[in-house]
C-alpha cells in the first residue's frame, strides 16, 4: 500500500491528544467505504473509539444513499466506531458532535470556519464542504454502537469536483488557497471528537445544542422541506433538545422535522 506524503499515520499519531477516538488507528489505501469497515468491526467486537482513515473509496456513500466521490490524494474520509450508553433517540446528537468537532477543526487548521447546514452539511460561503454520514446498529431494541463517517473536500481543484457538483461545492484548498495536510486536520478532528464525544457522554446536551445553534448556517433562514413525499417551506428557527431541527410553517405552527431533506432559500 502507498501511503499519499500528507498522509502518514505516524504523523496523525504524534498530533493525538485524545483519550479515546483515534485509539486504535487503522490507514488503509483503498476500501469500498470507511463506513462499512468500522460498521463490520462493530460487528466484530472492536473497541469504541477505533477510526478508520483511507485514501481512496470505491463506493462512498453519503446521507440518503447518494454517492460520495472519493477519489485517492484529495479527500479525508474517515470513520470512527462509537458505542454511546445514552438512548438511541440521542443518537442523531452524534451527527451534530461529529459537525462542530469538524468545523472547529476545520477552522484550527485551514483558517476558515465552516457553518453547519442541518442536519449533516458544513458549508462555506454556502457551498459543501464536507458531510458526515452516522449510522447505527441496535441488538433487542437497544443501542449496540455507531459509526460516524467524515468526508472532507480537502485538496481538490475544480476539475476534482464532478461538473455537476461545482456550482454547490467547494474544497479547502478551492475556498481558502491554502495547502491543507490531511493527517494534521484529521488528528485535529479526532482531538475534537475526543472532546464533544466526552461532553457528550456526561450529558452536557445543552453545551453542544448551544454550540451548535451559534455555527448553524439553517437557524434563521427560510427552508424548503421534503419528508417522504410532502413539500413545505417554513422559517427554521431553532433546535430541539435531541436535536431535530423546529421549523415555523406559513401557518404558524411549530413544527419538528427529524429525517428529511431540507435545503435553505437563497436570499433574494
Ligand atoms: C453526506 O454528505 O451525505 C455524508 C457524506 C459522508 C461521506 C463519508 S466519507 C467517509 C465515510 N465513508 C462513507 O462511505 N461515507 C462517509
Amino acid at each position: 500500500m502507498v501511503i499519499p506524503a500528507d498522509l502518514a499515520p505516524e504523523r496523525i499519531q504524534a498530533r493525538l491528544r485524545s483519550h479515546v477516538i483515534g485509539r486504535p488507528l487503522r490507514m488503509l489505501g483503498d476500501v469500498a467505504s470507511t463506513n462499512d469497515c468500522v460498521m463490520a468491526a462493530g460487528r466484530d467486537g472492536a473497541r469504541e473509539g477505533l477510526a478508520i482513515i483511507a485514501d481512496r473509496q470505491t463506493a462512498g456513500r453519503g446521507r440518503l444513499g447518494r454517492p460520495w466521490a472519493s477519489p485517492a490524494g484529495v479527500g479525508l474520509y474517515t470513520s470512527i466506531l462509537l458505542r454511546p450508553t445514552l438512548p438511541a433517540s440521542q443518537a442523531p446528537l452524534l451527527t451534530l458532535v461529529a459537525a462542530l468537532s469538524v468545523s472547529e477543526a476545520i477552522e484550527s487548521i485551514a483558517g476558515i470556519s465552516p457553518r453547519l447546514k442541518w442536519p449533516n452539511d458544513l458549508l462555506i460561503d454556502g457551498k459543501k464542504v464536507a458531510g458526515i454520514l452516522t449510522e447505527t446498529a441496535s441488538m433487542d431494541g437497544r443501542l449496540s454502537y455507531v459509526v460516524v463517517g467524515i468526508g472532507i473536500n480537502v485538496r481538490h481543484d475544480a476539475q476534482d469536483l464532478s461538473v455537476d457538483l461545482r456550482a454547490t461545492a467547494t474544497s479547502l484548498r478551492l475556498a481558502t488557497g491554502r495547502e491543507v495536510s490531511r493527517d494534521e486536520l484529521a488528528a485535529e478532528i479526532y482531538n475534537r471528537l475526543d472532546w464533544w464525544y466526552g461532553e457528550f457522554s456526561a450529558r452536557s446536551l445543552e453545551n453542544i445544542l448551544a454550540r451548535g445553534r451559534e455555527r448553524s448556517a439553517t437557524l434563521g433562514s427560510s427552508v424548503d422541506v421534503l419528508t417522504g413525499d410532502e413539500r413545505w417551506s417554513g422559517l427554521a428557527v431553532d433546535l430541539d433538545s435531541d436535536g431535530a431541527l423546529l421549523v415555523r410553517d406559513g401557518r404558524g405552527e411549530l413544527r419538528r422535522v427529524v429525517a428529511a431533506d431540507v435545503s435553505i432559500r437563497m436570499r433574494t
